[in-house]
């Protein structure tokens, strides 16, 4: 009977320390509630290539059902997630790509669309040959390069925009330290950041240097994440202007994880739909929403831990059942 039969499904995640990912695990978490014969195995590399490499490894050797990797660089991460996926585990890449098709189903929002995104509404609010910062994610991921050509194609190449770029590999810390690098903010216009943390780091380093400077500075960043200062928060409470939604796709992936279990046919490709604006409106919206979602989070989980001093109390009751049987 199949409905019987427990998978577990590996998850390596590059990094677990970080808002936007926890707000995929939250996601994740409510998707594989909605299953009773489903185990997840999450391992956390935290941003090291070779502890992601050991780690999915290990996935390998413990003969997941599935394995979802979302990599931490592209050309490090490759060799062994195509060796799991010819090892016959079906595989599943989420949000940052590897350099190779030897995968079952990759599933990811839009980088390319967002960074298009962000280039035309920066165009729309500068004018002519204004300096943009643009904040680069970690050069060696795939969304950091979309987000990057995006905006260029976004851009309005009439208006002769100056671009300085550094890298914030994707840290609100470095992003910071980077931009506290720079010489001078004055003629800065815009700062861009391939996400909101980075963005919320140059912000930092502005108001260090010169807080008069703030009002002058447009600042938007990528992700729109829930959480304590991620994107929502940071755009509702005006720390920064605008972002892009980069959807998690948290939910996404463990359904696609779930068909191929089934043994019904995926896609190679799940592209999330949903990338849009989100300006202070909007994030007021989506946090309400967010919320919901905690508390939603919060009930299950509290529902996990009944079951599981329910089931305590009778595994002691059993023992000490056979205990007196014993005496
Ligand atoms: C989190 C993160 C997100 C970004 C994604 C890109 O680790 O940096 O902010 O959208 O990874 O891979």
């Amino acid at each position: 009977d199949n409905t019987e039969k427990r998978y577990t499904i590996g998850f390596s995640q590059c990094m677990m320390d970080d808002v936007w990912r926890q707000a995929m695990m939250v996601e994740m978490n409510i998707e594989v509630s909605n299953y009773e014969n489903i185990d997840i195995i999450v391992m956390d590399a935290e941003e090291n290539n070779h502890k992601q490499i050991r780690q999915i490894r290990e996935l390998i050797k413990r003969k997941v059902d599935v394995l979802i990797i979302s990599p931490n660089e592209s050309d490090s991460l490759t060799p062994i997630a195509v060796e799991a996926y010819r090892a016959g585990i079906p595989t599943i890449i989420a949000d940052r790509k590897i350099n190779s098709d030897e995968y079952t189903s990759y599933v990811g929002g839009d980088s390319y669309e967002i960074g298009k995104m962000a280039g035309q509404h920066a165009s729309s609010l500068l004018p002519d040959s204004a300096t943009i910062l643009e904040i680069w994610g970690t050069k060696t991921t795939s969304p950091a390069i979309e987000r990057h050509q995006g905006f260029i194609d976004g851009l309005d190449k009439s208006k002769g925009f100056n671009i300085i770029s550094i890298e914030g590999k994707w840290r609100r810390e470095i992003a910071r330290d980077e931009t506290e690098k720079l010489p001078s903010y004055e003629n800065i216009d815009l700062v861009y950041a391939h996400n909101d943390v980075m963005a919320i780091g140059a912000r930092e380093a502005i108001i260090k240097r010169d807080s008069s400077l703030i009002p002058k500075i447009k600042i938007m960043g990528v992700d729109g994440a829930f959480g304590k200062d991620a994107g929502l928060e940071a755009i509702a409470d005006g720390r920064i202007d605008a972002s892009f939604l980069y959807p998690t796709g948290g939910d996404e992936v463990i359904k696609v994880a779930m068909k191929i279990l089934t043994g019904q046919p995926v896609e190679k490709q799940y592209i999330l739909e949903g990338t849009r604006i989100i300006d202070k409106p909007t994030a007021q919206t989506l946090l309400l929403q967010s919320d919901q979602l905690i508390n939603y989070q919060n009930r299950i989980e509290q529902q996990r831990k009944n079951l599981e001093s329910i089931v305590n109390e009778f595994s002691i009751l059993r023992h000490s059942l056979i205990l007196i049987l014993l005496l």
